[in-house]
Formats: structure tokens, C-alpha cells, sequence
């Protein structure tokens, strides 16, 4: 059958059973050849990625877009760029950097050395953000940051520390939103259309590969902020996840999500207080 856009497959026109087969054979797939697995991630909006992956590629079946990932690890690249979603921003939501100031900042004074774990960091917007603040906070020393995610295109993007110039308007009013002490623009250098962040913000910072579908915890952390990224796991895969992140904090650890996101109706819900209802940040307590 012809669809509309002229392809002989659209969503429209699948067999929507054929159509769960094939995307569940190629996670398989995915999984077993290269390790990742987004067998649990959000059914509707792994759907619509992977067609738009189809429709980018000139294909016209999810068996052909299988077919093709597992032969051609290009186009693996391609298709984890689309599966994972990698927007970010400095001091995104910046009601959350000013309540992290307000009321984490203190708590955190009292320890003499302290871990923060930036799960899912993309290309490392939030940890810079975050490292503005500790520097400004005159904490910074007494932190070692961890910033992982799945894809290491983003992590090289993330180490590199440059960002399109024209975003600093936007950062530059997130950061006084946030309650930024200081000039937004001394943490960087333009370089022709990009603003290079000073590689000291990083000088306590390890990037590294981490998948929170199946990897380990690493240590145990006082923080772990994991914002913006649950939102894409189905209901068992971020209850594995709220485990990893129970299990890697010490007690009395922070854990913050992202405005969407939330502990409650996890298991783990009762284990922590809540600090911010509005900015999503918890504290373990049990
Ligand atoms: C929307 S970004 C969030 C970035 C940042 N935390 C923020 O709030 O701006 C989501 C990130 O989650 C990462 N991600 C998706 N699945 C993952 C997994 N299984 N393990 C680790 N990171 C994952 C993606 O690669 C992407 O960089």
C-alpha cells in the first residue's frame, strides 16, 4: 500500500503488531551487536525516531533500518544521535541552579570533600553550569565531578567546552536568573562563532562512558543530579535506574531530577525528603 508521504510504509499505514515485532527485533539487535540497549526506553517516542531515521535514510521498513545499523556502524552513530535526545542548555531551568545555591550549597559547606555525578550530561551544559556555581560558591575545590552519558559524541562535544556564541545572550539570563554573582561572560572566550569555556571549570571533572540501562554504579557520590533523561525510560527501566542512583549515594545525598521528572511512585519514594518540590531535589534519608 502507498502511504502519503509516497513511501510504501508510513506509521500511518503499518500494522501496528508487524510494526512492534520489527522495532523490538532491531533494540534486539542494537543491543546484542553494540551493547546498547534501549529495549526499555519510551515506546511512542522511540517509534517516532526511528522513522524519522527511515524517512532521513531512504528507507521504507524498520527490518531495512535494522539491516543497515547492523551492518554499518555509521549509521549506528547516526541512529544513537537520534535516540538520544541531547538537548541541553547552561543553567537550564535556572529556578533549579538558584535553589541548588539557596539550599544544597549549604548542606554541601559541611563536608570537607564531596562527589557529584552528572548522569546523563549530554554535551555538558549542566556541568559547566554547576561548576560556575561551586567556583562562585568557593566550593569548588572540595568537588570531584563525574559527568557520564551513553553517547560519546556528546562527551567529546562536552570536553571540548565550546558552544555556539550565539546561545550566550540566552545563558548569559539563565545565569543571573540563577543568581550568578559575577560576570557570565569572564568564563569564556569567543573564538570566531564559538565561546570556548575555561578548561579550568573541568580541572576536577572525569567524562566518561556510563549507561544507566546497564552499567554499574561507580562509587559512592553525594550528589547525583540525572535531569532531563528519565523522561525517555519506560516505568521499569527508571525504576533500575532510581536503584543505581539509591545505591550510589551516600546518606544524606542529594538526587536531582529534571522538571518533569520525579521520585514519587518509585519504590525508593520514601528513602528520600524532599528539598524542592518545584526543582525536584530530594535528599536520602533512609
Ligand atoms: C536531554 S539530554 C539531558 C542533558 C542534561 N542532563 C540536561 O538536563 O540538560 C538526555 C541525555 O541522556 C542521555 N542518555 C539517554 N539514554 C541514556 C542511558 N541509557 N545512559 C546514559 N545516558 C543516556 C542522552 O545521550 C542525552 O545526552
Amino acid at each position: 500500500m502507498e502511504g502519503a508521504s509516497g513511501l510504501a510504509n508510513t506509521p500511518g499505514t503499518y500494522d501496528p503488531e508487524l510494526e512492534r515485532i520489527e522495532i523490538e527485533l532491531l533494540l534486539e539487535g542494537v543491543y546484542r551487536r553494540y551493547g546498547f540497549d534501549f529495549r526499555s526506553y519510551a515506546y511512542a517516542s522511540l517509534k517516532r525516531r526511528l522513522w524519522k531515521r527511515i524517512y532521513e535514510d531512504g528507507l521504507e521498513t524498520i527490518t531495512e533500518l535494522q539491516h543497515r545499523v547492523l551492518h554499518d556502524a555509521d549509521a549506528m552513530e547516526r541512529l544513537l544521535l537520534d535516540l538520544s535526545i541531547n538537548v541541553s542548555a547552561m543553567f537550564r531551568d535556572p529556578t533549579f541552579f538558584a535553589t541548588f545555591r539557596e539550599q544544597v550549597v549549604p548542606l554541601l559547606r559541611t563536608y570537607p570533600f564531596f562527589r557529584i555525578w552528572h548522569a546523563g550530561c549530554s554535551t555538558g551544559e549542566e556541568v559547566y553550569s554547576m561548576a560556575i556555581l561551586l567556583e562562585e560558591e568557593g566550593l569548588y575545590d572540595r568537588a570531584r565531578i563525574y559527568a557520564t552519558d551513553i553517547n560519546e559524541v556528546v562527551l567529546r562535544r562536552a570536553k571540548s567546552g565550546i558552544y555556539p556564541l550565539d546561545k550566550m545572550q540566552e545563558y548569559t539570563s539563565n545565569y543571573l536568573k540563577a543568581g550568578g554573582t559575577s560576570s557570565f561572560s569572564q568564563y569564556y572566550t569567543a573564538k570566531y562563532d564559538g565561546a570556548l569555556f575555561s578548561p579550568s571549570l573541568t580541572r576536577n571533572a572525569v567524562f566518561s562512558q556510563h549507561n544507566l540501562a546497564t552499567d554499574h554504579s561507580f562509587g559512592e557520590v553525594n550528589v547525583v543530579l540525572c535531569r532531563n533523561v528519565l523522561i525517555y525510560f519506560d516505568r521499569q527501566l527508571q525504576e533500575r535506574v532510581h536503584g543505581l542512583f539509591y545505591n550510589s549515594l551516600s546518606m544524606f545525598g542529594m538526587l536531582a531530577l529534571g522538571s518533569k521528572e520525579s521520585i514519587k511512585f518509585s519504590k525508593y519514594e520514601d528513602a528520600y525528603d524532599t528539598l524542592s518540590l518545584r526543582d525536584k531535589i530530594y535528599r536520602k534519608v533512609a
